[in-house]
């Protein structure tokens, strides 16, 4: 009966529309408005709250209690569930046993792949390749939806600058127009051209916002962002993900200067609905309602569940001070029922939208399509454009087939460690370790193998011995080190970001044996391994790779790939520098290579003065071990010939950057070419350079290309004196180059 009336409400509606006749997406989505409005008119007060509730899963069960909530319809959404039979149970009994047949939104965590595992996002940023990145989105969402899911909680947008932080591995990295270029992109990769198609997957932009700046590096912990530095730097990724069709948001954890980011009515109102017109829905973090109790921002769970109403999230996850609270509010009068109504017309229309109305169900043939042959060669060609060359003396890189490799190390047979953090799914029978594709390339002849530490935390040493034995009798010692899965993500700060256990003693051990030495990292965030990386010739930033990590990793290090990752993070020397990140400010005494002195060569009992010295560490200087957008190639690249279209632009130009490319070294490789700006002066100091342009180009050795990228003066904008977004008329410098410490520039003029 009920279904029928839900029919009869969208008849309705299509006949309305039809006799309007507008083009097809807004006639779609008013088609949508009018089935949300019928819908929500027939409403009870107990099922709008329902529509507001996320519920954690039974795990492949489904209880009489929770069958008794379906059929009260009082579970909007569910997460945690991946069981086909079971996620259809779950939308039988809501569309045939409730009384109005509303379909549950079945959510889970793809962060980085489902079954078939891509590098953790910061490793995806690294590829510094929207293309390649979309792509990964796209199979992670076929893998997922085959398996029920229609909504991930990804992508994670918030920009990070301290790798203390263990989420900082599921982030994009500091910068903000990276991250909002590759955020955009997974949105789409996620979401597709048609949210309804059956391999799509509704994106959700998280944290917001201001995550990524917790104290210290402490996860969950308090933030302390300016409003210019919170619209400048932590803000746009998130518009981004808006314009880039994302349907919705999750609200952060963290509180800014006192106000918790699930109670922040400016953000998500002000901000998110009047000034972006964000139209989707916005769901808490897990309890993140109930926890503003503890941050002293409510006094009990009511208040808690008024201050994030009012504050615009629609939906509750995992704690249920909504579901416990919300007639109440109404009945003495703290809330309004309009703005119930409203929130729930945003959630309705998203599932309308997920075409989940139409078919709520995966049909048999649609289930559990998994690591197909070409996922996972998208897999692998992600992680081979993730991984950076950190250094190559001699040309140690790539090792001629012919030479016998010693592979040593806690990570180089790690079918699970080398997925990273998030991988709820992934399935580690399907990865490719480092020493299985090195056998199958080399075979056991020519490949030598030991682990020497059983954990990447191992302490004793018993196992050195053999793997120098293994070393002496090889070529070239590639040691495979890094941190376990567990060690970075959500919870997994760490205050000492050294590679743990004893591997730097196993390092400088193999060093001993003379013989070349290729140090590989896979690992969840920048480690400091500034020191143990003068024993290696060669270092390889691998991140956590993914399924097909090890494939990835064989072929560049033997010249079947050329390395083409840049950095999309600073990597400090030591963690007392953090946090560091290129596009800081320049300060009233910025630092200055001529008039540093390093710590041992200070004069005993030198005259106290502050003149002459300036902004950096006596011990750590004020360089990074390695800046952001750095990564090497096995062959070279030159810069030449930077041109600007004008010298003199008005405020809706466009720039014209144009320079030559020319690959100068004796291999094939791609340069990923980055664009800087810097606001000379203005209303309030602007920071020392800001990316505002990128593009990965493949070229031929002995190949010149002419290159042109273009940057919208409007990007130039930021927020003045008076926090209006706006371009101040001046001078401007701009660089061109391989990464942010390039030299290659010119200036030019806005009006
Ligand atoms: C995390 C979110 C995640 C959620 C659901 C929380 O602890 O902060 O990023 O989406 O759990 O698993």
């Amino acid at each position: 009966m009920n279904v029928l009336k839900h029919i009869l409400a969208g008849l309705i509606a299509v006949f309305l529309l039809s006799a309007c006749q507008p083009n097809n997406n807004s006639q779609e989505q008013s088609s949508i408005d009018q089935q949300v409005e019928a819908l929500l008119e027939q409403m009870s007060l107990e099922e709008k709250i329902g529509q507001m509730c996320q519920v954690n899963g039974g795990g492949g069960t489904l209880n009489d209690d929770f069958k008794q909530m379906l059929k009260e319809g009082r579970i909007g959404s569910i997460l945690n569930e991946v069981d086909v039979t079971t996620i259809n149970e779950i939308q039988r009994i809501s569309v045939e046993e409730s009384r109005l047949g509303i379909p549950v939104l079945i959510a889970r965590d793809v962060i980085h792949g489902f079954k078939t595992v891509f590098p953790i996002p910061l490793g995806q940023a690294a590829t510094w390749n929207p293309e390649i990145v979309r792509e990964g989105c796209r199979v992670a969402a076929a893998e997922a939806a085959s398996s029920g899911i229609k909504w991930t909680f990804a992508p994670m947008i918030d920009i990070s600058r301290d790798a203390r932080w263990g989420r900082i591995a599921e982030s994009l990295g500091e910068d903000p127009h990276l991250t909002s270029v590759l955020g955009a992109a997974m949105v789409k990769g996620f979401q597709g051209d048609d949210l309804a198609d059956e391999n799509s997957i509704i994106a959700c932009a998280k944290h917001f916002v201001g995550y990524g700046a917790a104290e210290g590096g402490r996860d969950y912990n308090s933030t302390l962002i300016p409003p210019r530095e919170l619209h400048d730097v932590y803000l746009p990724p998130f518009e981004a993900a808006v314009d880039a069709g994302v349907r919705t948001f999750m609200s952060g954890f963290n509180d800014i200067d006192g106000v918790p980011a699930t109670g922040n009515e400016y953000l998500m109102r002000d901000v998110l609905r009047d000034k972006w017109q964000f139209d989707g829905f916005v769901v808490s973090d897990w309890a993140s309602v109930w926890e503003m109790i503890n941050h002293g921002f409510a006094a009990d769970e009511k208040e808690a569940a008024k201050r994030a109403i009012n504050a615009g999230v629609n939906m509750e996850m995992a704690s249920t001070t909504y579901e416990d609270n919300i007639a109440a509010l109404i009945s003495e009068g703290l809330i309004s029922e309009a703005i119930i109504d409203q929130a729930v017309r945003e959630i309705l229309r998203v599932k309308y939208e997920a075409g989940l109305f139409d078919n709520p169900y995966i049909a048999e043939e649609n289930q559990y399509q998994f690591a197909k042959p070409a996922y996972l060669e998208a897999a692998k060609l992600a992680a081979t454009q993730s991984m950076v060359l950190l250094k190559n003396n001699k040309q140690t890189l790539p090792v001629s087939k012919n030479k016998t490799i010693a592979l040593v190390g806690p990570m180089a047979n790690q079918a699970y460690e080398q997925l990273g953090t998030w991988i709820f799914d992934g399935d580690s029978t399907l990865s490719v370790t480092p020493l299985m594709a090195l056998q199958q390339e080399l075979g056991a002849g020519k490949l030598l193998f030991a682990q020497a530490l059983a954990t990447s935390r191992t302490k004793h040493t018993k196992g050195f011995k053999q793997a120098i034995e293994q070393a002496k009798k090889a070529d070239v010692i590639v040691f495979c080190g890094g941190e376990e899965s567990i060690l970075s993500g959500e919870a997994h700060s760490r205050a000492n970001i050294d590679l743990p256990g004893a591997q730097n003693e196993l390092i400088r051990a193999l060093k001993q044996t003379g013989k070349p030495l290729v140090l590989v990292v896979m690992a969840g965030r920048p480690l400091t391994i500034g020191a143990v990386s003068e024993h290696a010739d060669a270092v390889i930033y691998a991140w956590h790779p993914g399924t097909m990590g090890g494939a990835a990793l064989a072929d560049i290090l033997l010249g079947k790939a050329n390395p083409s990752g840049k950095l999309p993070v600073t990597f400090p020397k030591v963690v007392g520098q953090i946090p560091m990140h290129y596009n800081h400010k320049n300060t009233g005494r910025p630092a200055n290579p001529d008039s540093w002195t390093h710590i041992d060569e200070i004069p005993v009992k030198a005259p106290q003065t502050s003149l002459g010295n300036e902004s950096h560490y006596i011990d750590a200087g004020f360089t990074p071990l390695y800046p952001f957008g750095y990564g090497l190639s096995y062959t070279t690249f030159a810069y030449s010939g930077l041109q600007l279209d004008k010298d003199v632009y008005a405020q809706d130009d466009r720039i014209q950057v144009s320079f030559e490319l020319e690959n100068t070294g004796e291999v094939a490789g791609d340069e990923v070419v980055q664009v800087y700006v810097r606001d000379v002066a203005g209303s309030v100091s602007r920071p020392v350079k800001e990316l505002k342009a990128f593009k990965r180009i493949s070229l031929n050795q002995g190949d010149k290309t002419s290159v042109m990228l273009e940057i919208a003066i409007q990007d130039l904008a930021f927020h003045n004196i008076d926090m209006e977004k706006v371009v101040e008329p001046g001078e401007f410098q701009l660089w061109v180059g391989g990464d942010s410490t390039t030299e290659l520039s010119t200036t030019f003029k806005v009006e």
